[in-house]
């Protein structure tokens, strides 16, 4: 395609009321981001790929937390508000200035319809580029209740028919509106700006657009995309339908780059997961965002990971939890119920078993023994616990923040550390043993007796 422009227009200004929810609709997240996120990503990928481009969102409810999702993932966006809500057109129209820009393309796009693809916004601009003034993405859904019905007569869309304004007849169609809608930049202000509001819910509707254009003899015409493409989320039950369609396609991806997942229906991932070829990933394990997985790394079951970096050939759980600004090197180990968070564990360190190690950074090779605590917290302030290579840490020790224990120290087990350990120092922070011979006899009488005289 020769490079043309396109301004997209992001509708996001609805109430979302069958959302049932303090937040507007379009914030809330699939795989950790929120709706209107997918579709500018989607967006990004298809139609702002020369510097004539640009990007308007329409916000109306929760505006402020909209535009600052967006300005998130595209600094360059521009915001309109629609005051009252009274209809897709009108929503359309609030960008107005920006639609008096001669754009050769034209995007409508919902903040509601996040599995749109860049595929599917490409083939639609395609037939933009070959000569449409209009092009509507359509879809065959099981149910088509609801939605805009598609009317063509000799491959041309001639008309648009909200569900609440068709015939009987018409309801039969099973051809459907997406909502996603391409418009020539030549056309588009004019044939929106002349929409009228005499229908069934006396809304500006922008599929009116489509008899408008019919009517001036233009060239409209509907494609067919997948229907998960153009799935609207409504409620709740949606949400979740769309969050499984979401992983389901990122499974696939994953395994077709050489990931191993052994039951990829139970692995949730964030929209922003990055894994290597040659990582294998048991059963039921969740991402949150940010994460880094190395080539080589074993991802064992019931692992719970985010914002975290995980090196080369690393070993996680089974139940291992990593937190934001955990930071693995190759070959290190983070074994079963071990928590991890803000800290560096170097190359081939382990932290076995039952641990919890917060703001510290522990050298290569070391190991830290089960059950074994970085006290990092004062109830006021966080503190930084520093382990040197090599370094032995005793099961059950409980190093005391702010900590530095050097190169090749042992800790005996069941000490607690407050003092800083100088290099290959044994350091004992416990009470001393001591055995008085015979005295368990003298216990077991003594409480026997005192069981006897009870029980008569
Ligand atoms: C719309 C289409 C319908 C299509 C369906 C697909 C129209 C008139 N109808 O119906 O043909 O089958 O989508 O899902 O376009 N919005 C605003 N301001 C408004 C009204 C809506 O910003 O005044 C936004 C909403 O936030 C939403 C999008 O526009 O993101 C679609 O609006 P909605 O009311 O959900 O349209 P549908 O009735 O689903
Ligand atoms: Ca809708």
């Amino acid at each position: 395609m020769r490079s043309r422009s396109c301004l997209t227009i992001i509708l996001a200004a609805g109430e979302g009321t069958r959302m049932k929810s303090a937040i507007s609709k379009v914030l809330h997240p699939i795989a950790g981001l929120p709706l209107v996120g997918h579709v500018v990503k989607a967006v990004q990928g298809a139609c702002l790929e020369n510097e004539k481009s640009s990007l308007a969102v329409v916000v109306g409810r929760g505006a402020e937390d909209v535009k600052k999702a967006v300005a998130g993932i595209n600094d360059a966006a521009r915001f309109f508000t629609q005051s009252e809500r009274l209809g897709t057109a009108h929503a359309v129209l609030a960008a107005r200035e920006a639609l008096a820009d001669s754009y050769d393309d034209v995007l409508v796009v919902f903040g509601d319809t996040p599995l749109i693809e860049e595929t599917s916004l490409r083939a639609a601009r395609e037939k933009l580029a070959q000569g449409a003034d209009i092009v509507v993405m359509g879809f065959r859904p099981e149910n088509p209740a609801g939605y805009g019905r598609l009317i063509e007569e000799n491959g041309k869309l001639v008309a648009i028919i909200e569900e609440k304004d068709a015939s009987e007849e018409q309801r039969k169609i099973n051809f459907c509106n997406g909502g996603l809608m391409a418009l020539s930049g030549k056309v588009a202000l004019q044939l929106i700006s002349a929409v009228k509001n005499d229908n069934a819910k006396g809304e500006y509707y922008l599929t009116d657009v489509v008899k408008l254009a019919h009517a001036q003899g233009l060239n409209v015409i509907a494609i067919e995309v997948p229907v998960e493409n153009v799935i609207g989320i409504n409620n709740r039950a949606e949400l979740a339908e769309a969050e499984n369609l979401w992983q389901a396609r990122k499974r696939r991806e994953v395994m077709l780059s050489g990931v191993t997942l052994i039951a990829p229906e139970t692995v949730f991932f964030a929209h922003d997961t990055q894994i290597e070829p040659d990582v294998l990933i048991e059963p039921n394990v969740f991402f949150g965002a940010k994460v880094h997985v190395a080539s080589g790394a074993v991802i064992h079951a019931f692992s719970h990971i985010e914002g975290a970096q995980i090196g080369a050939n690393t070993s996680i759980g089974p139940f291992a939890r990593l937190r934001p600004g955990a930071k693995l090197a190759e070959k290190a180990k983070v074994g079963n119920f071990c928590e991890v968070k803000n800290a560096d564990i170097g190359a081939g360190a382990k932290v076995n078993h039952l641990s919890y190690i917060g703001d510290a950074s522990v050298g290569e090779g070391s190991n830290i023994g089960a059950g074994v605590i970085t006290c990092n917290y004062d109830g006021y302030n966080k503190f930084r616990t520093i382990i040197g290579s090599n370094a032995f840490i005793g099961s059950n020790a409980a190093l005391v923040a702010p900590l530095t224990i050097g190169n090749g120290v042992y800790v005996a087990s069941g000490s607690v550390i407050t003092d800083e350990v100088p290099e290959n120092a044994l350091a004992l922070g416990r009470a001393r043993q001591i055995n008085k011979e015979g005295r368990a006899q003298v216990l077991r009488e003594k409480y026997k007796a005192i069981k006897a005289n009870k029980n008569k």
